[in-house]
């Protein structure tokens, strides 16, 4: 045997520049229990249906029958699933069919199935600014370079995106139009028909991610952007039962026009050839027998009163000068902080006093501003929060 040190070869191009997500690096971190946390976006798991999700994986496995869903299985998904968040999405406004819908391992799959469907490396993504980490990552690892477009409390201003449309040329633009991950924020109705209007105009694609739409605490539902005049062979809209079931089912879904459902298919093929069969058809037999509506409107009423908690406590925590949504629905709440403040720096001081945050940063494809940080209000009590609220006061000192 030689003894030579022989080097090995170098990791692939796509990986250069595109950094771990520091979220969930952070998320290691704080595996002390003292630590109370506002990093993470998770759910609230004591709000899981644990019995009526055990109920559904006993119903498929108990019979011969069963063993079907132990098997390899078509890689489009489960019919009677397909059919069931069809309707779900049909009566929340947006008409879809089973065929539709491309079953997918969370929405974070869709994401990666449309980067390689629809991104040659070089291709430009526009994106709201700032906007969700892990689609950041998906499109660098695809070779796309992303072009942030001015957005505000409102969401993407449709006149900056117009002109991004015109000196950039994107292929795609990525939208969380509502409650938007890091910030809260809700795309107006206007915006969205200029939006779905503009994108009809330069033959681009819409991706509109909505894991958070039916997590409403407050106002009358926005409609989705895939329900706007011109949106039909425009939008590729992705939903999950993540937030309203539980993350670890690892269930989404791809709804897209009918001239791409072939491409996200072969994407998928290539993937994972399905998503897991055993998973699809419990989640098919819950949505039967349960109300998930019911099981929804109960996780509203919790995370609404968190989400009060939370934002009560800020005029008392921030120092004068800072800002912060309040937002309808969802998970978040985006702070600035006034002067130069440096977010990342201060997460260490915060972590001192067993308190933790999401530093901005990251969440921004141009240059990001450090005075920023995410709130994550769903996954403590409102006595936790209040405590937690009180730490950050005393880091912010
Ligand atoms: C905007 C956005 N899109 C997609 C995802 C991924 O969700 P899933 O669990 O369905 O893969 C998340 C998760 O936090 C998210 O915030």
């Amino acid at each position: 045997m030689s003894s030579a040190v022989v080097s090995t070869p170098p990791l692939a191009q796509r990986l250069r520049g595109v950094a771990g997500s520091p979220v969930r690096d952070l998320l290691a971190l704080l595996d002390r229990p003292e630590v109370i946390s506002f990093a993470g976006g998770l759910p609230a798991p004591e709000l899981f249906d644990l019995a009526g999700l055990r109920t559904a994986f006993d119903a498929v496995l108990s019979t011969d029958a069963g063993r079907r869903h132990l098997q390899y299985a078509p890689t489009e998904g489960n019919r009677d699933l397909r059919t069931l968040v069809a309707a779900r999405m049909t009566a929340a406004g947006l008409g879809t069919t089973a065929e539709d819908l491309l079953v997918t391992t969370g929405s974070q799959q869709a994401l990666t199935l449309i980067a390689t469907a629809l991104l040659d490396p070089g291709a430009v993504v526009a994106v709201e600014e700032p906007t969700y980490l892990a689609a950041l990552q998906t499109f660098a690892l695809a070779g796309a370079r992303v072009v942030p477009v001015r957005s505000d409390d409102d969401g993407i201003d449709p006149a900056a995106l117009a002109d991004v449309l015109v000196r950039e040329r994107p292929t795609l633009v990525y939208l969380v139009p509502t409650f938007a991950n890091p910030t809260g924020r809700t795309l107006p109705v206007e915006r969205r028909a200029a939006v779905a209007e503009l994108a009809a105009r330069h033959g681009v694609w819409v991706v509109e991610d909505d894991p958070y739409g039916e997590l409403r605490y407050r106002g009358a539902a926005v409609p989705p952007l895939a329900a706007q005049p011109g949106a039909e062979d425009r939008v590729l809209h992705l939903g999950s039962f993540s937030k309203v079931a539980a993350p670890g089912l690892r269930l989404g879904w791809l709804r897209a026009p009918a001239g791409l459902m072939r491409a996200l298919t072969v994407a998928k093929q290539a993937a994972d050839l399905h998503t897991s069969t055993i998973d699809q058809a419990a989640a098919a037999a819950y949505l039967a027998a349960v109300d998930l509506d019911g099981h929804v409107r109960g996780l509203c009423d919790a995370y609404r009163e968190r989400r009060d908690a939370m934002v009560g406590a800020l005029p008392g925590v921030l120092p004068a000068g800072s800002t912060w949504s309040d937002p309808d629905g969802g998970m978040f709440v985006w702070v600035r902080l006034p002067g130069d403040v440096d977010t990342t720096e201060l997460l260490r001081t915060a972590l001192a006093h067993d308190v933790a945050f999401v530093p901005g940063a990251p969440f921004f494809a141009g240059t990001p501003d450090r005075a920023t940080l995410r709130l994550s209000f769903t996954t403590n009590a409102p006595d936790r929060i209040a405590e937690g609220m009180a730490r950050l006061g005393r880091a912010l000192r």
